[in-house]
């Protein structure tokens, strides 16, 4: 696993089309990578209620719905949006440097 503070370099921007996700996995971490109108966004790929991959997901503006049960989260926030959720996902905070998608691990 990272270390606390530790910024990790993901993928480039263009990697990640508007609308879309991208699964990275990193250090131990498996995220998943969004491009919301310009904006990323990194979220832990696993939902929190089962095996689905987030970055599969289907989206729709900063909600994304998981293809297994179709429970729904912010993509911003990590809150959930829809049941059979329960618990947040969580999001980490992320920042463009370079070109590249980066985030900071707590
Ligand atoms: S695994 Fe995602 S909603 Fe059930």
């Amino acid at each position: 696993m990272p270390d606390a503070g530790q910024r990790l370099e993901l993928c480039s921007t263009d990697e990640v089309a508007p609308g879309t996700a991208l699964k990275v996995e990193i250090e131990g971490l498996i995220l998943a990578v969004f491009n919301i109108g310009g904006e990323f966004y990194v979220i832990d790929d696993c939902c929190t209620h089962g095996p689905g991959s987030l970055s599969e997901g289907y989206i729709e503006d900063d909600v994304v719905e998981c293809n297994f049960h179709n429970g729904q989260f912010n993509i911003r926030t990590g809150e959930v949006v829809a049941p059979p959720c329960m618990v947040p996902v969580k999001t980490y905070p992320t920042m463009v440097i370079d070109g590249k998608v980066t985030i900071e691990v707590d």
